[in-house]
């Protein structure tokens, strides 16, 4: 069973540092690997709008550039009363680097709600289909 407070709170964290001055819509997620550790990740705007990364994939990145190669849950928080779930391109990049890992979303009031990446993102494009 996954202890989702810690790493809910590692995104919570990781939003106080996204630059998002295009949307104002701050986005902090993390990642929790097998080896126990947590990276957090915010979303990166920038002018050309194009090239901004989402919270997601910045986490996840983070962790595989340290090593890490499994993982065990992702977690997203932003300030909405609907919660946020991860974009299309995230969920690839989750679903290929993560597996089927369970997925928490969740806000500033305290609202959770967990998905399996399964459910997210049925039937995949991935290495199984090259
Ligand atoms: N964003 C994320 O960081 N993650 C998502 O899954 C959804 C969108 C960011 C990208 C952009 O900086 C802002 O939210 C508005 O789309």
């Amino acid at each position: 069973m996954i202890d989702r407070e810690p790493l809910i709170a590692a995104a919570r964290a990781a939003r106080e540092h996204a630059r998002a001055p295009f949307s104002h819509f701050k986005v902090g997620a993390a990642v929790l690997a097998r080896s126990g550790q947590l990276f957090g990740g915010c979303n990166i705007e920038n002018a050309s709008y194009g090239l901004t990364l989402c919270a997601e994939r910045v986490a996840i990145f983070k962790a595989i550039s340290e090593g890490e190669r499994t993982f065990e849950a992702v977690a997203v928080v932003t300030d909405t009363d609907t919660l946020t779930p991860p974009c299309g391109a995230c969920r690839q990049i989750i679903w290929e680097f993560c597996g089927d890992v369970e997925v928490i979303l969740a806000n500033l009031a305290g609202r959770v709600e967990v998905y399996r990446m399964s459910a997210l993102l049925p039937k995949p494009f991935d290495v199984s289909n090259l």
